[in-house]
């Protein structure tokens, strides 16, 4: 199947996706340090964040788990030109990658990388931080059930908070797999059930390029 869902998702991407020189740059620029592309969003998963940024004509949007900047820039490009982005990356040299590709694009809206756990960055923003409208979780699964709370801390009533693999083949409903990125996982949708802080919220499963896996959103109450 693994075949099919890539060719399907070349054949969206050929007929539907903008070429982007600037996105392009960046796979064959993290490619060349060595990293996996495999942990970047595929370019249609991409620019669905990007329409639901675009959509909801948000102006802040917060990124946990930068990797090497891929879906920062398809984020990035959903924004004004008075927008501002923070992403949170917590391996320096994935930070590195991603500094470097994030300079290559070129982006109007100004971007700010923070190298550290996301969880230190967040806890050390000053307490006046203004709210985000758009929030993507796509750092160490382990932590979802954390970045969720922390998270809903610098949102509004209408935020829109979207977490990336929250699917995994398929492996959350195996009763055998304990490890920490899995029962994270579960543990996110446990707490998004009946959430004092969650309006709505539901999730997706996604096949294509990247396999079988899946975002949950929620709109903040
Ligand atoms: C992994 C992490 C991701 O954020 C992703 O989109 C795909 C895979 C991983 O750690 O394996
Ligand atoms: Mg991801």
């Amino acid at each position: 199947m693994q075949t099919l869902w890539s060719d399907l998702d070349h054949y969206i991407e050929s007929h539907l996706l903008p070429s982007d020189p600037a996105l392009d740059q960046i796979i064959d620029n993290t490619n060349q340090h060595g990293l996996s592309n495999h942990l970047a969003v595929a370019p249609n998963q991409g620019m669905l964040l990007q329409m639901l940024i675009q959509m909801n004509r948000c102006k802040r949007v917060l990124e946990l788990g930068t990797f090497a900047g891929y879906s920062t820039i398809w984020l990035a490009k959903g924004l004004p030109q008075d927008g501002y982005l923070l992403t949170i990356e917590g391996r320096e040299s994935h930070a590195l990658v991603a500094k470097a590709n994030i300079e290559q694009a070129h982006i109007d809206t100004h971007i700010d990388l923070k190298m550290g756990m996301a969880a230190d960055v967040l806890n050390a923003l000053p307490v006046d931080t203004a709210p985000f409208d758009f929030i993507f979780i796509d750092a160490d699964k382990g932590s979802y059930p954390e970045y969720l709370e922390l998270t809903l801390k610098f949102s509004r009533s209408g935020s829109i908070i979207v977490l990336d693999n929250v699917i995994r083949n398929g492996d959350i409903l195996d009763p055998h797999n304990h490890k920490p990125s899995i029962t994270g996982i579960r543990q996110t949708f446990e707490a998004l059930k009946n959430h004092e802080r969650i309006a709505s919220c539901t999730a997706l499963q996604t096949v294509g390029s990247k396999g079988h896996d899946g975002f949950a959103i929620a709109i903040v109450k």
